[in-house]
């Protein structure tokens, strides 16, 4: 058996956030969360490290490790998501307030000291919001940067073109600066953009497969969906929710059930319409070096019934 292998991850709940912390509180044996840091994006950080702490105690996991990052982006005012989240970031089912208690650290502190008091190449960052945090520790402490194992990502898009402006997914879009420092590091980094996230889509059939669960963390993550996929369901016409944030760590438990290309990525900063775009090269017209792993494809099925498994031990 394998030593589960160690993550911090990084996020702005978000019911899809949600259910990827879910997935990674699940699988102990694979992964061992050293850490959940929150950060401003789907909804402002007192919502988002409150939301963070919400789903641990949900996964039965009151012990895990919450900390409240950074509550604007690098350069710019903060946008959110209420549009597609809610008010809290967590509508659809009625939530109760958390007892467990939230660190005192900040998290950029957190993740600058455990990687520097672990094992170097030993800790993987899983962010799925905002790159704000993750930024904010490479930009304050350069020594870390050697030190990430890697970098498994959501956010991006190009095919498929933006979720919030005609040419920028979310998470980038709100701090761009921040992607542009994360993507220039040199970590090794894997992008789990929409181009991928699109085809992770929530079916009725998928929707009830969680409900016969017969468990709170089933009703709540069907409950969950059909709350988060009204938006997607308009927008795009598609037959149910995108799972974007569970792909990340459903890539690091089972990655032979994606597929991409390793690619020049480059972040859009100063553009009139295209600011936060991940410009990705995915044909190679240019000479620029390949920066990351940029996902596409995913055997949605695979994904939906592995996940599903894995919220049944919760
Ligand atoms: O664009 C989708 C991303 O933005 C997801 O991470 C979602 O939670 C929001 O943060
Ligand atoms: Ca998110």
């Amino acid at each position: 058996m394998t030593a589960a292998r160690k993550i911090i991850i990084d996020t702005d709940p978000g019911q899809d956030d949600a259910v990827a912390i879910l997935l990674a509180l699940a699988s102990p044996d694979d992964l061992d969360v050293l850490g959940i840091t929150a950060v401003a994006g789907n909804v402002p950080l007192p919502l988002t490290e409150k939301n963070a702490r919400i789903v641990c105690e949900l996964a039965g996991k009151p012990n895990t490790r919450v900390f409240a990052g950074c509550a604007a982006p690098l350069a710019r005012p903060l946008v959110t998501a209420e549009h597609v989240h809610g008010k809290t970031g967590l509508d659809g089912p009625p939530m109760v307030d958390p007892t467990m208690p939230l660190e005192d650290q900040h998290a950029v502190d957190f993740i600058i000291e455990t990687l520097r008091q672990e094992a170097s190449g030993t800790v993987t960052l899983c962010p799925l919001g905002p790159l704000t945090n993750i930024a904010t520790a490479f930009q304050r402490a350069p020594d870390i940067i050697d030190r990430v194992a890697a970098i498994v990502l959501m956010g991006g898009a190009y095919f498929e073109v933006g979720n919030i402006t005609p040419a920028a997914e979310f998470n980038i879009y709100v701090d761009p600066e921040a992607a542009k420092i994360v993507f220039a590091s040199g970590v090794d980094i894997t992008v789990l953009p929409l181009d991928v996230t699109h085809h992770a889509l929530t079916t009725q059939a998928r929707v009830d497969a969680f409900k016969a669960l017969g468990t709170q963390v089933g009703e709540t993550v069907a409950a969950w969906t059909n709350f988060f996929e009204r938006f997607d369901k308009e927008k795009y016409g598609s037959a149910g929710a995108p799972l974007h944030d569970p792909c990340v760590i459903a890539y690091l438990l089972w990655p032979d059930i994606f597929a991409g290309r390793h690619i020049n990525v480059e972040i859009e900063t100063d553009g009139t319409y295209t600011t936060g775009m991940t410009v990705a090269d995915w044909w190679r017209v240019t000479d620029r070096p390949a920066n990351a792993l940029f996902i596409k494809d995913i055997d949605a099925e695979a994904f939906f019934t592995r996940l599903t498994d894995r919220l049944s031990r919760l």
